[in-house]
């Protein structure tokens, strides 16, 4: 059955783990190709079959991490504001992320200036509210102006383990009141705000979270993640979801799993615009 669901997604033809730019990548763990390929066409593939549709970024030599396209811009209705990495290993991806989303028909807008950004995977809706990450990746600043632009609400969170750099690793909006976290990715008060402000918060634990639990993709009721998480699995199960997992571990190499792989065009599931 078709849904309205519109993802971004980018080919992992040449994905690999060329730089260390997060802990979780070594170079000398590379990822095999052949199974890499493998794993995202199966993602590719749970998405079509939940009736999304997919829009492909063409891939290109020498940007191993186009891939996780989450990482593209924020979209919010029209408009997609552009992300500026904070390594310069990534930087060279704006260009081609800029034509992909004009290309789109987005209203294309840059990152604030002087700020690193790194879009949906520092930036998440909640119901009207921009949930967002900061510190490791992208700047306090640069969340505030991009909030006030919008003339949106905004919630910053600290980020504070460099194993959970951004916030989509450590958090995933389900709805407007239910989400998925990681606790320890947060500190004590960041922890307290999103226990004020989302009435149904899911904890996974550390070795769900070291699986990327928090990395779904959220399609109506599926909710899609890496293999080997059957303990938020259950929790999901037990709320009405339909969880489904798949092996993205040549992924999790370079630090990212199922949500990195997409960036949703059309809002997140739990936006509520
Ligand atoms: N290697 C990439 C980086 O460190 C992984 C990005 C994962 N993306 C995400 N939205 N968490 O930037």
């Amino acid at each position: 059955m078709p849904s309205s669901a519109r993802f971004l997604m980018c080919p992992p033809e040449y994905y690999g783990i060329e730089y260390e730019i997060n802990p979780w990548m070594d170079r000398r763990q590379p990822a095999d190709q052949q199974q890499a390929n493998a794993q995202w066409q199966a993602l590719h593939q749970l998405l079509l079959d939940t009736g999304a549709s997919i829009a492909l970024a063409e891939p290109q030599k020498g940007l191993p991490d186009l891939v996780f396209s989450a990482n593209a811009a924020l979209v919010y209705q029209q408009r997609a504001i552009l992300s500026h990495f904070l390594h310069e290993q990534r930087q060279a991806e704006q260009p081609y992320w800029e034509c992909c989303l004009t290309d789109l028909g987005f209203e294309v807008d840059p990152a604030p200036t002087g700020m690193s950004f790194e879009g949906a995977g520092d930036a998440l809706f909640c119901g009207k509210t921009l949930f967002a990450g900061y510190r490791i990746r992208s700047d306090a600043l640069g969340h505030q102006t991009i909030a006030a632009d919008l003339g949106i609400p905004l919630i910053p969170l600290e980020l504070i383990d460099d194993y959970y750099y951004h916030l989509d690793t450590c958090f995933c909006p389900l709805n407007a009141n239910q989400a998925i976290y990681f606790p320890p990715a947060f500190d004590p008060y960041g922890r307290q705000v999103l226990s004020q402000t989302i009435d149904d918060l899911i904890a996974v634990d550390a070795e769900e979270a070291g699986r990327f639990a928090c990395n779904a993709v959220v399609v109506g009721k599926t909710v899609i993640t890496n293999s080997g998480c059957p303990q938020l699995h259950e929790a999901l199960a037990g709320r009405g979801y339909e969880p489904q997992e798949t092996d993205l571990s040549e992924f999790v190499k370079a630090g990212g799993s199922a949500k990195c792989l997409t960036l949703r065009l059309d809002g997140e599931e739990a936006a509520d615009w």
